[in-house]
C-alpha cells in the first residue's frame, strides 16, 4: 500500500484531490506550491477536517520540493489554468516551462515514484515529463480520457434517462476538442445506444462531450473545472493504491501502439500498484483510426512550438 502522496500546485483542482486523498488515510500527504502560503493554508484547512474523518495522516506543506522526497505517487497540477477563450494549446509555453522544472525535481527527490500529470495541454505535458524524467512510461501518465469518460457517461445517462452506472463508455486520443467519442463504444448494459437514441441525439451529445471543459470555462470566466478533474484523479491514485487492475484511459508514451510512436495520447490501460501496467490495444474502426492519424501531426505541430 502507498503511504505518501506529494501534490504539486495547491490551486483548486490540487486542493480538491488533497481533500478527496484524505480519504486512503495515507502516512503522510505533502502539498508544494511555489506559492509556498497557499499550500500552507490549504494544508491547514484540511487538517481542521480530521476531527471529522479521524484520518492519521501528517499534512505537509510549503514552496520547497525537498518536501517530495520518496513519495511514492507525485500528482502535478500546477501551472495556469484555462480562462475563457483560451485553448488548452495556449497554456503551453508557461506550463511546460513548469512541468521541466517539476520533473528534475521529482528526478532528484523522488525516482521511485508513479508520477499523474494533470496539468494541461495535458498529453503535451505527459510527454515532456515523460522524457524530462527518464523514468519508464509505465510509472507516467496523464489523466485527461478518464475526465472526459465521466463526462460522457454523465452527459448521455441525463439524455438517455438511464444512470451513468448501467452505461459503459470511454474516450480516448488527445485531451482537446479532437477526443475521440465514439458513439458504437456506447453501451446501455450491454446494448448499443443507437437503440435507445437518434442518431442525430447522439451526435450532439458527442460534440457536447468534446466541448465540455471549454463549455465549463466559458461560464467559470477565470477558471476550469476542478471537481471532476480532481476526483478522476483521486480514482486514479485509488487504482493504484489498492492494485485493482482496473481499465481506465490514460495518456502514456506510445512506442507503436496504435502505430504511434513517441507520442502521448489517452488510451486504455491496465492500471495497478505498479502504475500503467500494460496498455490495451482495442480494435479500431475506420473512423478512428483517421482520427487517430491526426495526433502524429498534432504532435508535431507542438513539437515546433516547445
Ligand atoms: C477540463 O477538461 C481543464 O482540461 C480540463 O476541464
Amino acid at each position: 500500500m502507498i503511504k505518501k502522496v506529494s501534490v504539486i500546485g495547491s490551486g483548486a483542482v490540487g486542493s480538491t484531490l488533497a481533500f478527496h486523498l484524505l480519504r486512503l488515510n495515507l502516512k503522510e500527504l505533502t502539498l508544494v506550491d511555489t506559492a509556498s502560503d497557499l499550500a500552507r493554508g490549504v494544508a491547514l484547512d484540511l487538517e481542521d477536517t480530521r476531527a471529522f474523518f479521524n484520518f492519521p495522516t501528517d499534512i505537509k506543506a510549503g514552496g520547497d520540493f525537498s518536501l517530495i522526497k520518496d513519495s511514492d505517487i507525485v500528482v502535478i497540477t500546477a501551472g495556469v489554468a484555462r480562462k475563457e477563450g483560451m485553448s488548452r494549446l495556449d497554456l503551453l509555453k508557461i506550463n511546460a516551462n513548469v512541468a521541466k522544472e517539476v520533473s528534475a525535481e521529482i528526478k532528484k527527490y523522488a525516482k521511485g515514484a508513479i508520477v499523474i500529470a494533470v496539468t494541461n495541454p495535458l498529453d503535451i505535458i505527459t510527454y515532456i515529463i515523460t522524457r524530462e524524467t527518464g523514468f519508464a512510461r509505465s510509472k507516467i501518465c496523464g489523466m485527461g480520457s478518464s475526465l472526459d469518460s465521466a463526462r460522457l457517461l454523465n452527459i448521455f445517462s441525463l439524455s438517455a434517462g438511464v444512470s451513468a452506472a448501467s452505461l459503459e463508455g470511454f474516450v480516448f486520443g488527445l485531451h482537446n476538442n479532437e477526443m475521440i467519442v465514439s458513439a458504437q463504444r456506447l453501451k446501455v448494459k450491454g446494448e448499443p445506444l443507437e437503440n435507445v437514441l437518434t442518431p442525430e441525439k447522439i451526435e450532439k451529445l458527442r460534440q457536447r462531450t468534446a466541448m465540455r471543459g471549454g463549455e465549463i470555462v466559458g461560464l467559470l470566466k477565470n477558471r476550469s473545472a476542478s471537481f471532476a478533474p480532481s476526483l478522476s484523479c483521486f480514482r486514479l491514485i485509488e487504482a493504484i493504491a489498492y492494485d485493482k487492475n482496473e481499465i481506465i484511459p490514460v495518456s502514456v508514451l506510445l512506442s507503436g501502439e496504435y502505430g504511434l510512436n513517441g507520442v502521448c495520447m489517452g488510451v486504455p490501460c491496465l492500471i495497478n500498484a505498479s502504475g500503467v501496467d500494460r496498455i490495451i490495444e482495442i480494435k479500431l474502426t475506420t473512423e478512428e483510426k483517421e482520427k487517430i492519424k491526426k495526433v502524429k501531426d498534432t504532435f508535431a505541430e507542438i513539437d515546433k512550438l516547445l
